[in-house]
């Protein structure tokens, strides 16, 4: 991925004058969905797939930006002068949105950069290849500029600020978190609410984590994703005057049957359950892990994919066949969906003398029963964004 890059950088920008290398991984969670801007808990892991760049200085103002995954856009050219969000920008608008979330902060960026993206994420599949993006970018900011205060946990905050306020998605911090923080063979328990973390060690003793990429997205994932969060707040918002929280994350489930009751909307109950059951799901999901109980693990897998179908409604039908198909096999100690939701991929544990069969059946199946293939990706957990040269 690297030579081909860089072979590639020096064709479009030349190959006179130095250049540096950035890579910035991926991510899949592993469970605590939908709870990272409800205050609760998230466990991703950051991937070995991800986005590299090559980046040069200029001595101008200008930005040049160009992307082997959108080639034939060709390079698309900027000012830091104009960091304001376009529709032709297209996927610029990303590292654009860092660096306007870096100047806003008040960290100047004193000259242009040519810079050429690469990435093995693949797009719209829910591995946060943008978020990757983001925090690559910041990197890029944070070496290219001599940011020395700004720390990884910065970059993801600066991340998230971008998509929020420039790209206009209200996500939370898991992703920018992981690609920035991200341990190789561990995952990080995160609590979103005060963004302190752990890193827990990913041993299967004979098993392996299965990314399968349902190779559909729907449209309007971004407002529905922000449907979702506004109903959260609202219900938040309800509770509140029944019960002392500052978020849904502090509550237990045993409160939240106490109280429900004050959310008037059978619809924002169910959205509310749903942010309070899985955040306490992925808290015994992580002592589970931490004891060896994998088993228990993949049935809490399960029960969280059961609650982001009925209960959030952000899985779809071919995400439902797919983990049906998953859940029903041996050899599957646990199977749900990943990520924002309305398509992209599902992760599930896997005995490792079951994984071919997996691949192989469900692949089959799945085929059959939607007419288009699925893609299949085991698992190795990476580090966090770094330089690479
Ligand atoms: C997307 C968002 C994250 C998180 C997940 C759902 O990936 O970017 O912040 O909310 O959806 O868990």
């Amino acid at each position: 991925m690297l030579e081909k890059s860089i072979q590639k950088f020096k064709e479009i920008y030349g190959s006179d004058g130095e250049y540096r290398t950035y890579f910035a991984p991926g991510r899949v969670n592993l469970i605590g969905e939908h709870t990272d801007y409800n205050g609760g808990h998230v466990f991703p892991c950051a991937l070995t797939l991800g986005t590299y760049a090559v980046v040069r200085d200029r001595g101008d103002r200008k930005l040049r930006f160009y992307s082997m995954n959108f080639s034939s856009l060709g390079v698309i050219e900027s000012d830091l002068d104009d960091l304001v969000p376009r529709k032709s920008a297209s996927w610029t608008n990303y590292p654009k949105g860092v660096m306007w979330a870096f100047e806003k902060r008040g960290y100047k960026l004193s000259h242009g950069l040519d810079i050429l993206i690469n990435g093995d994420i693949p797009n719209g599949s829910g591995l946060s290849s943008s978020a990757s993006l983001e925090t690559l970018t910041g990197l890029i900011l944070k070496d290219t500029f001599a940011f020395d205060t700004v720390t990884m946990t910065d970059i993801a905050l600066i991340g998230q600020d971008s998509e929020n306020n420039f790209n206009g998605c209200n996500c939370g911090i898991m992703d920018q978190f992981a690609s920035a923080m991200g341990k190789k063979d561990h995952a990080i328990f995160l609590d979103t609410n005060t963004l302190n973390y752990e890193y827990a060690p990913v041993k299967l003793p004979d098993a392996k984590i299965i990314i399968t990429n349902s190779k559909v997205k729907h449209s309007l994932v971004d407002s529905a994703y922000n449907d979702r969060r506004n109903e959260c707040e609202t219900a938040l918002k309800e509770l509140q005057a029944a019960a002392d929280i500052q978020t849904l994350g502090d509550l237990t489930e045993e409160e939240y049957e106490a109280h429900k009751d004050a959310v008037k909307d059978p619809v924002r109950q169910k959205r509310a359950k749903h942010a309070v059951y899985e955040n306490q799901r992925t808290i015994l999901a992580v002592e589970a892990l931490k004891n060896n109980q994998i088993e228990l693990f993949g049935k809490l897998m399960n029960a969280s994919h059961e609650s982001l179908k009925n209960d959030y409604e952000v899985s779809c039908e071919e995400i439902d066949i797919l983990v049906d198909l998953a859940q029903a096999m041996p050899g599957v100690l646990g199977s749900r969906i990943t990520g924002g939701g309305f398509g992209g991929c599902t992760v599930s544990i896997v005995k490792n003398d079951a994984i071919d069969d997996f691949i192989s059946s469900i692949g089959k199946a799945y085929l059959e029963k939607v007419g288009h293939s699925a893609e299949f990706y085991v698992v190795d957990i990476g580090d966090g964004a770094h330089k690479l040269g």
